[in-house]
């Protein structure tokens, strides 16, 4: 996977406020992740990698739950669809195996920064975009 540096840029906001929050919220976490991995992991302690951990599955209950609620009330032709991918993100996350990453910490973030950056790339830039347009109309047409 290619290097890509969390920061965030106006281009990635689907305009649904309180979503890009949300979105901006992963990019922070993945910027936890770029420092511990900037050096390589030293002095990184078990409580941090829990730390990410627990955030990491906070969110994907969070945001699941808070996007599928504004695509159900908008109608959302994708629903179902989407839905699905988030099921499968969340039960990546789940997967992520704690003593596996205190045994190697830049080997498991290496490979939950790849996770995350993978979601954003195909799920959050694309199918999130697709939704947002959709919902943003549908909202227009409302008013
Ligand atoms: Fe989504």
């Amino acid at each position: 996977m290619f290097d890509f540096n969390f920061d965030w840029r106006p281009d990635m906001e689907t305009k649904i406020e309180v979503l890009d929050q949300q979105h901006m919220q992963l990019f922070r976490i993945g910027r936890d992740i770029e420092q511990m991995l900037r050096v390589r992991c030293m002095g990184v302690t078990e409580i941090q990698l829990l730390g990410i951990v627990c955030e990491l599955r906070d969110y994907a209950a969070y945001h699941s739950y808070q996007e599928e609620k504004i695509m159900k009330e908008a109608g959302y032709s994708g629903y179902e669809e989407h839905k699905k991918m988030h099921a499968v993100f969340s039960s990546d996350i789940e997967k992520i195996n704690m003593p596996k990453l205190k045994e190697n910490p830049e080997e498991g973030l290496k490979l939950i920064k790849n996770k995350i950056q993978e979601w954003v790339f195909e799920h959050m830039l694309i199918e999130d975009m697709k939704m947002a347009e959709e919902i943003r109309n549908h909202l227009k047409l409302k008013k």
